[in-house]
Formats: C-alpha cells, sequence, structure tokens
C-alpha cells in the first residue's frame, strides 16, 4: 500500500476513559485494540494497521452507568428531566459548538476505522450537526404547539410531550455516528437520560467528543461505556431499568435484548433493522437513469446501508441490455483507499466479510447462477469485487439474507404478482425503487407498494435522507419512526394536565401561569 497522504494520517490514539455520572473515569483494566482493514505500509503483508486502543469494560461499570442515568432521571424528579425546555436547548446547543471542531479527526477516523471514503466521511459528519440543529427547531416548534390550553366537555387540557426515563442507545457501524447520534440526540432533548454503547466498529470516533458531552449535559444525563454488547447491554438490560431500547442494528440482537427484559410493557423500543430493499425495472424505464440508481443504490459504502437496494427485479423484456450494461458499469467501479480520488468501492471494515460475500456467490452459482461481470467476486484480503448474480431465485441464500455488503441480486419476472408477492412474503419491508414510466402503470403499482414498504422512491435509489422526511419499515425492518420530527416523538409521551372548568381550579392555573413555579405549565412562546 502506498503511504497514506499526510492530510489523512492519524497518531496512534490509546483512549483510557469512559464518561460516567459526568465524571471522566480513568478504566485501569483491560483495554480493547482498535484496528483497521486498511493495511499496514510498514509490512505490507496484509496485516491490520493498528489504531489505537479504548477500555473493554465490563458489568460493573456498565451497572454504574445505568445508576448514574437512573439518578440523573431521579423518578422523574432530577434536573434534566425537569428543566425548562430553553435550558435543555442551550446544554444540546454548546454540545454541537464544541462537536464542530472535532470534525477533522472524526472524518479521519471514519475513513480508518470503517473504510468510508473521504467526500462520505464529512458528509457524515457534516450531515449529523445538521441533524442536531434540525432536531433543535423541530424542538422549538413543538413546544410552541404545547403552549396552549385546550378546552372540551368543561375540562381544560394543557398537553406536552413528557420523556420515557432511561434511554439504552446501541448504534450500528456503518453510520456510527450519524445513525447513534439520531437516537441520542432526540432521546436527550426530550429530557430522557441514556447509557450509550458504541458500536463494534467506528468506536474511536467518538472518543474526542466524549469531553464535549461532558461539559455541555448535567452529570449523569449522558453515560459513555466501552465494550461487548454481551458485557454491557446485557447485564442493564437484565436489571429491568431501561424504559427504552433504541437500537440501529440487526433485528436478532434487539430480540435477544428485549427478551432480557423482565417487564416488556416498561420497554418502548426505537428500533432501526435490516432490510432488503428491492429495485423494481419495467419494460420501459429509462435505462440510463436505472443503471445509474442502482449502482449507487447497491453498491454506495459497497452496499453496507440498511437502506442499500439488496435485489433487483428486472424484466424479462428489458434483461438482455440491462444485465450487460450493469455488468459493464460495476467493473468500472474504481477500488481503492477511501483518501484516493474517484474511489468508490473502498475495503470492508469487518474481518470476516469477503469470505461471508464470497460464499453466497458460491451457493449461488452452486444453485445455477452465473456472475454477469468479469471482476465479479475476485478476492483480496480486504475485499471480494463486487459480484452481479443471474437469475437468482428463493433456493439460494443471497435471495434472503441482507448481505450488507457487495453482491447484487438480479431476479428476472416477467409479471409483476411475481416480485409483488415475494415482497409480501419477505420479513422485510421498508423501501423499494420503481423504474418506469407509463403513469398508469406505476399509479396501480404504488397503491399495492404504499402496503407492502414504507417508502416508495420513483426512478431512483433507496434512502433515508432527507432527514426530515420519516424513516421507518414493516416486520423486520424497523420498530417506530424517525425523522428529525418523528424521534422527538418516538422519545416521549403525551402526558397532560386536566383540569374541570371551575373558578377555584381557573385560578390556580393563572398562578401557574403568571409564576415560574412550573415548568410543565407553561404558554411561553419559545422564539
Ligand atoms: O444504514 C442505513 C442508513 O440509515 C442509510 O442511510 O440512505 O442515507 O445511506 P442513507
Amino acid at each position: 500500500m502506498k503511504k497514506a497522504p499526510e492530510r489523512v494520517q492519524l497518531e496512534s490514539i490509546t483512549y483510557e476513559h469512559y464518561l460516567v455520572n459526568g465524571e471522566l473515569v480513568k478504566w485501569d483494566g483491560a483495554m480493547a485494540s482498535v484496528t483497521s482493514q486498511i493495511f499496514s505500509s510498514a509490512t505490507n503483508d496484509f496485516t491490520p494497521t493498528v489504531l489505537g486502543s479504548v477500555p473493554d469494560l465490563d458489568a460493573t461499570v456498565a451497572l454504574e452507568a445505568l445508576e448514574a442515568a437512573e439518578n440523573a432521571f431521579d423518578k422523574g424528579k432530577g434536573v434534566w428531566p425537569t428543566m425548562k425546555v430553553s435550558e435543555r436547548i442551550s446544554c444540546i446547543e454548546k454540545f454541537v459548538e464544541l462537536m464542530k471542531p472535532q470534525r477533522e479527526l472524526v472524518s479521519k477516523l471514519l475513513m480508518w476505522e470503517i473504510g468510508k471514503t473521504e467526500n462520505d466521511a464529512y458528509r457524515e459528519f457534516d450531515r449529523t450537526v445538521q441533524y442536531i440543529e434540525d432536531t433543535v427547531e423541530a424542538y422549538k416548534q413543538l413546544d410552541r404547539k404545547s403552549a396552549r390550553f385546550e378546552k372540551e366537555a368543561n375540562i381544560h387540557a394543557h398537553i406536552r410531550r413528557s420523556p420515557l426515563g432511561v434511554v439504552l442507545c446501541l448504534g450500528p457501524y456503518n453510520y456510527p455516528l450519524n445513525e447513534t447520534f439520531c437516537l441520542l440526540i432526540p432521546a436527550l432533548i426530550m429530557g430522557n437520560t441514556s447509557i450509550f454503547k458504541p458500536a463494534k466498529l467506528g468506536v474511536l470516533l467518538i472518543t474526542p467528543l466524549l469531553e464535549a458531552f461532558k461539559q455541555s449535559f448535567p452529570a449523569g444525563v449522558v453515560n459513555i461505556v466501552f465494550g461487548r454488547g454481551r458485557a454491557i447491554a446485557s447485564p442493564i438490560m437484565q436489571t429491568g431499568k431501561v424504559d427504552v431500547l433504541a437500537l440501529i442494528g440487526h433485528s436478532e440482537s434487539a430480540v435477544a435484548l428485549q427478551d432480557q427484559h423482565p417487564k416488556k410493557n416498561r420497554l418502548r423500543l426505537v428500533l432501526g433493522l435490516e432490510a432488503k430493499n428491492p429495485a423494481i425495472i419495467l419494460p420501459d424505464a429509462n435505462l440510463d437513469n436505472a443503471i445509474k440508481e442502482c449502482i449507487s443504490g447497491t453498491l454506495s459504502y459497497n452496499g453496507q446501508r440498511c437502506t442499500a437496494l439488496k435485489m433487483l427485479y428486472v424484466h424479462k423484456d428489458f434483461l438482455e441490455e440491462f444485465n450487460t450494461k450493469f455488468a459493464a458499469a460495476v467493473d468500472a467501479l474504481q477500488y481503492g483507499l477511501p483518501w484516493e480520488e474517484g474511489v468508490f468501492l473502498t475495503p470492508l471494515p469487518e474481518k470476516d466479510k469477503p469470505d461471508y460475500i464470497k460464499g453466497l456467490i458460491d451457493d449461488a452459482i452452486g444453485k445455477g447462477a452465473k456472475v454477469l461481470n468479469k471482476k465479479g467476486g475476485a478476492m483480496s484480503p480486504n475485499y471480494c469485487f463486487p459480484a452481479v448474480l443471474f437469475p437468482v431465485d428463493p433456493s439460494m441464500n443471497v435471495f434472503h439474507e441482507e448481505q450488507f455488503g457487495p453482491v447484487i441480486p438480479i431476479i428476472p419476472f416477467s409479471d409483476i404478482d411475481e416480485p409483488l408477492t415475494q415482497m409480501a412474503n419477505s420479513d422485510y419491508g421498508q423501501q423499494v425503487s420503481v423504474f418506469g414510466s407509463e403513469s398508469e402503470v406505476l399509479g396501480r403499482l404504488i397503491d399495492i407498494l404504499a402496503n407492502l414498504v414504507c417508502r416508495i422512491n420513483l426512478n431512483s435509489a433507496c434512502q433515508r435522507g432527507p432527514d426530515i422526511y420519516p424513516f421507518t419499515g414493516r416486520k423486520n425492518s424497523a420498530v417506530g419512526t424517525l425523522s428529525v420530527y418523528d424521534a422527538l416523538r418516538s422519545f416521549s409521551i403525551r402526558t397532560f394536565v386536566a383540569s374541570k372548568d371551575t373558578p377555584e381550579n381557573n385560578a390556580i392555573l393563572e398562578q401557574l401561569l403568571d409564576s415560574d413555579y412550573s415548568n410543565f405549565i407553561s404558554t411561553n412562546y419559545l422564539l
């Protein structure tokens, strides 16, 4: 490997602290080494590059973090959940200002730890800052709408959204900053307290932000612990004291964690899970556009996105032309290191992923599929070049499993009922992309697809953004909805003060409104 250019070089980071109860506590126990699948130039022998290390914390620390979050919520009496909305907003605004100077370092770590391209790494950081700023605006709007009384059947009601309690927040490795903060920040702003454990990869990049969290929030409101899910998340769930499990990851992990919670109805779930989003390419589609969108949909960040297109249904009338051009377009993609110019495909951060992808390819070939592109399946120790597999059918593993990596199954169809039935039978239901031009056909199709998934992308790839739009899914793809606005709802519950229209009650309400005895009862308009 060529030496990385100076602008992306990194000093090794040994981070020996964790954040519990407002203190950056020094850890004297075992450390976990953090490595990159971008190999070391010094040895040139496919040795992962050591980036540094973080504490490998245990159940004792996990339970201390839980206790700190519980104490900060203090059975609803805590400073944070009872604070004025404007004061909580100030804490979030302080945090985002302290976060901004870490842009370079966090983005470099995104490249090294998870192989994100340079552009995408900076984009992830900037998108996260934007998300936090938009969340503040959305919260102000929500508060303004609540700054009023309603009256029905002689009862005055002052309705607001209140926090739920302690949130255990677990993010994914593919968006270790953005997706995690899209859970954490709305949870906090609504008045919850939290324990946050970074993902299995993309851990070091959180460390430059711990000081900002410490400085911005009251003690115990945010607790950040490093370690294995089994050592940290399981003991916390087993106590039954978690009110919200906020997780972006795999449905199996979500189910395993829920199962450990002894008080199921106490636990609210906010989950973004796996998906198997299909593209349906109709015979009248604009071919060039369909190919361009399917390339970015299937292979942006090597297909490691929950929103990636994971299967392409191509109409038989169109098949030969589509397959030939699509296979050529895949082979034209540039593989390289995240900071190389024009690079699109980058090393896979999970050590075992190339073998897993190869396994899916071999299984499909064994059952009758062919690899359509010349480079498809070419292996290196940290990569497997994207293989375009055709024809794929339900006997093959790649048809059912969320590959979350560079392999593209193409399924031919002649009757639209074939993909529709397969989608209805699938365990997933996040999004779909439909490529076509005849509005009558598209209109009928949209009416059915709207009952199978939660976003229908017309002549474009699937994606989460803009973050202002609802991000959710059916079946094993999600629980709850995350958009800037919906996340505020997901992490809170409607609560209200009801007061019969009597002179005594009205006098009390008037006194409450004229004083600052209550932060809940307030019609102040937040600018
Ligand atoms: O991994 C799932 C992400 O939410 C996808 O987001 O569509 O913006 O890449 P994206």
